[in-house]
């Protein structure tokens, strides 16, 4: 049985994401989506929010569990007896992520799978879409419905807030 994970901020989990775990879901037995806690100044959700929206769009795949992860990736992996990483792999991305596809794979022999980003959702990443979404553009294209939603509330919210202060 071979088993991936999915590593990510998912701060929001966008339509680019969802397809690589569901092409990762079609080439091995199980898959975890693992949502790293390192908290950002600019996160939008709390990796327990990030938990709960990934659950709910992942249930449409009966291979698919979500978790949190601390630390190493690489600690993860063994704790979780992982295979192999699965990476979604868009042009600007390849020298970090190659440089950590060899890191973990030094650190434990852990091997890294990348998949090429649907051409679709090549430009999309979650940190576009929180400028986007935080100065007023329209992020449901790039979103599930219901994760746009509560990205657009939670912007609003913030704004709000960050107004009142002004
Ligand atoms: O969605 P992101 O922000 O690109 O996800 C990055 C993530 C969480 C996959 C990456 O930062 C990570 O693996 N963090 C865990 C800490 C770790 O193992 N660092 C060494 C990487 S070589």
């Amino acid at each position: 049985m071979t088993r991936a994970v999915c590593p990510g901020s998912f701060d929001p989990v966008t339509h680019g994401h969802l397809d690589v775990i569901q092409r990762t879901a079609r080439v091995v037995d199980h898959v975890i989506v693992a949502v790293g806690t390192n908290i950002s100044k600019n996160a939008l959700f709390t990796p327990d929010e990030r938990v709960e929206m990934l659950i709910e769009e992942c249930a449409q795949w009966g291979n698919v569990e979500v978790t949190l992860f601390r630390g190493l990736l690489v600690d993860f992996c063994t704790a979780n007896s992982i295979d192999v990483i699965s990476k979604g792999l868009r042009a600007t991305d390849f020298g970090y992520e190659l440089q950590m596809a060899q890191m973990n794979r030094q650190l434990t022999g852990v091997d890294t799978i990348f998949l090429p980003t649907a051409p679709q959702w090549a430009f999309v990443s979650s940190s576009l879409v929180r400028e986007v979404a935080t100065l007023g553009g329209d992020v449901g294209p790039f979103l599930p419905a219901k994760i746009a939603e509560r990205t657009m509330a939670r912007v609003a919210s913030r704004n709000a807030g960050a107004g009142n202060r002004m």
